[in-house]
């Protein structure tokens, strides 16, 4: 969870489209916009896995499947977004802390705050305080359950939006609506596995962006989705398809 490179210019990875069209020396910013005049919230998923499907390295973190042109497209895809959602399991293990500015957005935030908060869902509120200490512009929501710890609860609202979103669950629908109840409509999660196997379980993950780095892991490591959320079937589509540094960067929106 690095800051991006200088994607676009010529000192960062080199991106090069094989669809829609064929081309070299994509854009990701362009390639990565939102549907414009959004009405409801847009949730896109962001995730990296291995060649053999595994989400995770042996560190127990991201950062062995992911490169110089993953963090780019991560930093990119951040710069996008009016949210960032996350689970508290991926916020512990990967370190999220307040966005930071990337050099890569350009205009990309103009009319915007400079740079998004990060929404948390959490039954515990084991989250760090630096996480929780963001500044004004992009303050912290917390998504939580009536049964979470009210001390916890208490503590995280002083610096912290905290909202109340299930009994002992957080429901993914209470997400989503707290977040358009804020305008904030572009919504990326990060997942982690357990998380976006509840959005899409809910039916409410509208595009995957997914990052199959060149590694084989094993049987280790769980897949993207992972959990006790309901099995179900979901058609994708496949939208376009970028390739880096020998990473693909595959782009699914609904069937
Ligand atoms: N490959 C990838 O792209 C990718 C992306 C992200 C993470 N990861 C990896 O995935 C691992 C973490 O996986 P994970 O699936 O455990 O992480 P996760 O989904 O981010 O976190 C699970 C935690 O989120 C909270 N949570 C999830 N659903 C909830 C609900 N409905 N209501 C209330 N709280 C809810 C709970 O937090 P509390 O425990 O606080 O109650 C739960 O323990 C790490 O190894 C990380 O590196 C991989």
């Amino acid at each position: 969870m690095t800051a991006a490179t200088d994607a676009g210019t010529a000192t960062g990875p080199r991106f090069r489209a094989l669809l829609p069209d064929p081309a070299d020396g994509v854009d990701p910013v362009a390639a990565y916009a939102y549907p414009e005049g959004l009405t409801r919230p847009w949730l896109r998923a962001n995730m990296v896995a291995s060649a053999d499907g595994g989400a995770w390295g042996p560190s127990g973190r991201t950062r062995e499947l992911s490169s110089p042109p993953d963090r780019t497209v991560m930093g990119v895809l951040r710069g996008q977004a009016d949210v960032v959602l996350a689970g508290a399991g991926t916020a512990r293990i990967e370190g999220y802390r307040p966005v930071r500015p990337r050099g890569v957005w350009g205009g990309l935030r103009e009319g915007r705050p400079p740079t998004p908060p990060i929404a948390v869902v959490t039954r515990s509120l084991d989250v760090h305080p630096d996480l929780l200490a963001a500044p004004e512009h992009a303050r912290t929501i917390v998504f939580t359950t009536a049964s979470a710890p009210a001390d916890r609860r208490r503590a995280a609202a002083r610096t912290a939006d905290v909202v109340v979103a299930g009994e002992d669950s957080v429901r993914p629908e209470a997400v989503l609506e707290g977040l358009a109840g804020r305008g904030l409509l572009r919504v990326l999660t990060e997942g982690g596995p357990h998380l976006l196997a509840e959005f899409a379980a809910a039916d409410a993950l509208d595009e995957l962006c997914l990052t199959v780095s060149p590694h084989l892991l094993g049987p280790a490591a769980a897949r993207i989705v992972a959990g006790d959320a309901p099995s179900h079937t979901r058609d994708l589509r496949l939208a376009a398809a970028l390739e880096s540094e020998g990473s693909l960067f595959l782009r699914y929106v609904r069937g």
